[in-house]
This record gives structure tokens, C-alpha cells and sequence, in this order.
């Protein structure tokens, strides 16, 4: 069969230098006051670009969607202008890249939140560690969502597509996997992202 991986694809909206897709890694380095991504993150992705496509580590598309350290996001000012170093550096390479946006749900703590309950459909515990500054806590009853928590979710989803466009990325991927907030939505039961187990 006809090797076609290093073939150019073309999209309806992009060109692809090759077919090789980087999956989205959590990198843990934007321990920095306003959650941004750096130079270093920059560096990162451009060293990568020889690959077709790189989706992005998930990036937290709101305060309340935090549920880790040091994971940027892509709400703020300060943010948008910290992506659009890495963007810049992967197109350079003649490269694409899409952000990837995350919203943990309840697979998150309160520590992350100012004491304040992480929002989720209901409020079980899935029972996760859950990374903070004070070290792994485990998660917490969850507080369940109102539907007006629902829109403003979605909104923020939406306006940190916008914010991705404007930071030069050229597509965003929506993390519905792993057990976190848009997955909790399609499960009865939460479901632990680490074993892949029914929590009870
Ligand atoms: C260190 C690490 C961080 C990850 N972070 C993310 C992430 O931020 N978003 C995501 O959707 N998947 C994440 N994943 C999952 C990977 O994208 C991938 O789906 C998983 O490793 C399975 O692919 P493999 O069988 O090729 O290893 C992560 C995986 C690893 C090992």
C-alpha cells in the first residue's frame, strides 16, 4: 500500500504539510501569575512542528474550569498575547496548530477555586487526586451546575474559541474525554480518568 503520512492534506479551510497529528499533552510548565503560556511554550511546540498538526495541551477556558497548576488558559488579555508567541513560532515552521479547551468539572478542588466548590452536572465525587498548590488533595463534592451555570459554560467555551482565533491558532479541539466536565455531561456516573472505572 501507498505510504501517504508525509503526503500534504488539504482541508476546506487548511493546508497541511503532512498527515502527522501531535496529540494534546498536559505540560504542566505556565507556573506563572497569570496562567499564560511563555517563551518556553513557545519553544516547545516549534521543536514539534514538523508534524502536520499540533493540538495543544488542554487550556482552561475560564477561572472556573481550572483543575490543575501551571496549565494555561485562554480567557485573558495576558493570555491571548502568551499564545500568540507559540502560534507565531509553529507557523514559522510552516506548521498548524489547534488549541485544545478544557474544562475540568468536578475533577478539580477547592483549593483551586478559593474555597469555593467546583462546579459539575451533580454532585458526585470522582473520587480523583487532583494536582494544587498545597500538593494532591482528593476531590471534593462537586457543586451542581444551575442552567444558567450551563450557558455562561458554554459562553465561555465559545469565547475562548474567539480568543484562540485571535491569539492565530487555526482550529480549536474541545476536550470531551478523560472524564472531565463535557464528558461528566454524557456519563450517569462519573467515570475516573486515571483507571478508566466506574466510581460508585
Ligand atoms: C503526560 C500526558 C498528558 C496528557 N494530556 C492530555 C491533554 O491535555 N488533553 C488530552 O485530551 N489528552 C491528554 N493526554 C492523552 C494523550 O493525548 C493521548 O490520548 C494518550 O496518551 C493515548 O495515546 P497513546 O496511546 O498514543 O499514548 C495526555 C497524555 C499524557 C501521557
Amino acid at each position: 500500500m501507498e505510504n501517504i503520512l508525509f503526503d500534504a492534506y488539504k482541508s476546506k479551510n487548511l493546508d497541511f504539510k503532512n498527515r502527522i497529528v501531535m496529540a494534546p499533552m498536559t505540560r504542566s510548565r505556565s507556573d506563572n501569575r497569570e496562567n499564560k503560556a511563555t517563551e518556553l511554550t513557545a519553544k516547545y511546540y516549534q521543536q514539534r512542528a514538523t508534524a502536520g498538526l499540533i493540538i495543544t495541551e488542554g487550556t482552561f477556558i475560564s477561572p472556573e474550569a481550572v483543575g490543575v497548576i501551571n496549565v494555561p488558559a485562554i480567557y485573558s488579555p495576558e493570555q491571548i498575547e502568551g499564545w500568540k508567541l507559540t502560534t507565531e513560532a509553529v507557523h514559522k515552521e510552516g506548521g498548524k496548530i489547534f488549541a485544545q479547551l478544557w474544562h475540568t468539572g468536578a475533577y478539580s478542588h477547592p483549593n483551586l477555586h478559593n474555597g469555593k466548590k467546583p462546579m459539575a452536572p451533580s454532585n458526585v465525587n470522582p473520587q480523583q487526586q487532583v494536582f494544587t498548590a498545597q500538593g494532591f488533595q482528593t476531590s471534593e463534592e462537586p457543586q451542581p451546575m444551575t442552567t444558567e451555570d450551563i450557558k455562561q459554560t458554554v459562553n465561555d467555551f465559545k469565547q475562548a474559541a474567539l480568543n484562540a482565533f485571535e491569539a492565530g491558532f487555526d482550529g480549536v479541539e474541545l476536550h470531551g474525554a478523560n472524564g472531565y466536565l463535557l464528558q461528566h455531561f454524557f456519563e450517569k456516573i462519573p467515570i475516573s480518568a486515571t483507571t478508566n472505572m466506574v466510581v460508585q
